[in-house]
């Protein structure tokens, strides 16, 4: 993942009481402190939007994030706080896009794409995005099984489909989820890893996704995706 970006978490549900992350504003601070003692100086708050379970308004996040940084300057924990929002790929999403909350300073959509859509659906919402002028960043892709090839299932195992078609390899996977990577390529869409997916802390499959697109070059942005102090020490290795 981006060396030069491990002083800014692009992906933190760091604000209290919105989503699934921290309830209390102590633990918000916990998770700042934490995150400042590791080096960090920058945090995106990116709370879920997902209609019908996590819905508060983009001036209610606004406000929590203006509320948390104003505590951080007073007990002297350095850390600069930036909006954003985690947007769920579903059917309402396209609902949003005429006034999303980006990650700020940038044209930046964060977008999170579920297992149990369909890639007619991903690449739809993910088109309308980009037409409207928006950079979708794709949040953590090494968790969506979508964009899995047969290289990240199976590593060695594209070189001898290529071998066994007789082709050179080149352009020639066919599996699903390199077809849509290209697309999101093609299209100019970013990508944020998960800290914790190289630490293995989802499991080996996506730990295995989360290599290969730190070898190939395809991450462009990290975060740590940490709900709660605990998270953040378990993310960051801090004993
Ligand atoms: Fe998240």
């Amino acid at each position: 993942m981006p060396r030069q970006q491990r002083t800014t978490d692009y992906h933190c549900h760091i604000l209290p009481g919105i989503d699934d992350g921290p309830k209390e504003h102590d633990e918000s601070i916990e998770m700042a402190r934490l995150l400042a003692e590791a080096g960090y100086r920058e945090v995106y708050c990116t709370p879920h939007l997902i209609k019908g379970m996590y819905e508060v308004s983009t001036e209610e996040v606004l406000h929590e994030r203006d509320k948390l940084q104003r505590e951080l300057e007073k007990q002297g924990i350095g850390i600069t706080l930036h909006s954003g929002r985690e947007y769920y790929l579903d059917e309402f999403l396209l609902d949003y896009i005429s006034k999303p909350l980006l990650l700020e300073g940038t044209t930046c959509m964060m977008i999170e794409i579920p297992n149990n859509t369909s890639v007619d659906l991903v690449k739809e919402t993910i088109f309308a995005v980009k037409r409207r002028g928006y950079t979708p960043l794709i949040a953590h892709p090494e968790r969506c099984f979508l964009l899995e090839t047969v290289e990240q299932k199976l590593p060695g195992a594209g070189r001898w489909k290529r071998w066994l078609s007789g082709s050179s390899g080149k352009n020639n996977d066919t599996e699903p989820g390199n077809e849509l990577l290209r697309y999101f390529k093609q299209l100019g869409c970013q990508f944020q890893g998960n800290l914790g997916s190289i630490n293995g802390q989802y499991g080996g499959r996506v730990k295995a996704s989360a290599r290969y697109y730190e070898k190939t070059g395809v991450y462009t942005h990290a975060g740590t995706d940490a709900h709660s102090p605990d998270a953040v020490k378990n993310i960051l290795w801090i004993r």
